[in-house]
């Protein structure tokens, strides 16, 4: 398409053509992928795979807008949603206004993410009257590690209904979409079917209405774990290790620089 997706456009793929979307946190990343997926995520994941971190808690605003300006720049096509990082918006409706719309007049998102069902239904509610549009995010939400105690399985048994509840509850707040993560592939499939607005699943089911990966581990450039639900579709970071050895060992024996790539004293006439 010539203009750059929406919101609705996502919202009208309901029950169509499987949403593809992925992460990025950089301008070369964000324009290799734009003509081929639907949806480019600014994650929170940015801590984890780029920086370091041992878990999404600590990622800031000011993290937050630096990479979603870099991949505003790569992005022509695909709708672009940049996630509110821990603490920017679960106090009030009021502090998570006024974060997201300090996210996209900083980034240019289309759209903003966060984590929660229920209990965060009023202030996505909130963003969405207010000309903010919301990707939801239910199921296992790593922002909350430290009271979930690990990054489980989320909705198997009884906890299922409370998932059910919580995907509803987005969609009846206005959420264009929701991500489903880490859930057991029936309960996705029962979400999917009943929920009015796109499911996006990442550790969910092939029956959700569309599915998200963490750029770097698709392409196997993060490799110091892999969840189960992680497909490496590259072996990226083997690669550049191969290459950054061999830099290595031809500077050791002085056979890089080549004649090629050095400088005559004299121009040649
Ligand atoms: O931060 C992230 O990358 C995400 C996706 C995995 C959905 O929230
Ligand atoms: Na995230």
């Amino acid at each position: 398409q010539a203009r750059q997706l929406m919101p609705a456009d996502i919202l009208a793929r309901k029950g169509g053509a499987p949403i593809v979307c992925l992460t990025a946190y950089t301008t070369p990343m964000a324009a290799m992928m734009d003509a081929h997926v639907d949806l480019v995520l600014v994650g929170d994941s940015v801590g984890m795979v780029l920086h370091g971190l041992p878990s999404t808690v600590g990622v800031t605003m000011d993290m937050m807008i630096l990479h979603g300006q870099a991949v505003a720049r790569g992005l022509k096509q695909a709708l672009m949603v940049i996630d509110m990082p821990f603490g920017s918006y679960e106090e009030s409706p009021e502090q998570a206004f006024r974060n997201a719309a300090r996210l996209m007049r900083e980034t240019g998102a289309g759209a903003v993410k966060l984590e929660g069902g229920q209990h965060m239904a009023e202030t996505i509610a909130f963003l969405v009257k207010r000309g903010i549009p919301v990707m939801a995010h239910v199921g296992l939400t790593p922002q909350s590690v430290n009271t979930l105690g690990g990054y489980k399985v989320q909705g198997r048994g009884a906890d299922g209904e409370r998932l059910m509840a919580d995907a509803k509850a987005v969609a009846a707040a206005g959420a264009f979409s929701v991500v489903l993560e880490k859930v057991p592939q029936g309960l996705a499939d029962r979400v999917t079917a009943e929920v009015a607005i796109p499911t996006v699943g990442i550790g969910a089911s092939a029956g959700c209405d569309g599915q998200v990966l963490v750029v770097d581990d698709m392409l196997g450039l993060f490799t110091a774990f892999k969840p189960k639900f992680v497909k490496r579709f590259g072996t990226l970071g083997e690669q550049a290790e191969a290459a950054i050895a061999a830099y290595a060992a031809e500077v050791r024996a002085r056979t890089f620089p080549a004649p090629e790539h050095v400088f005559a004293d004299e121009v040649k006439k």
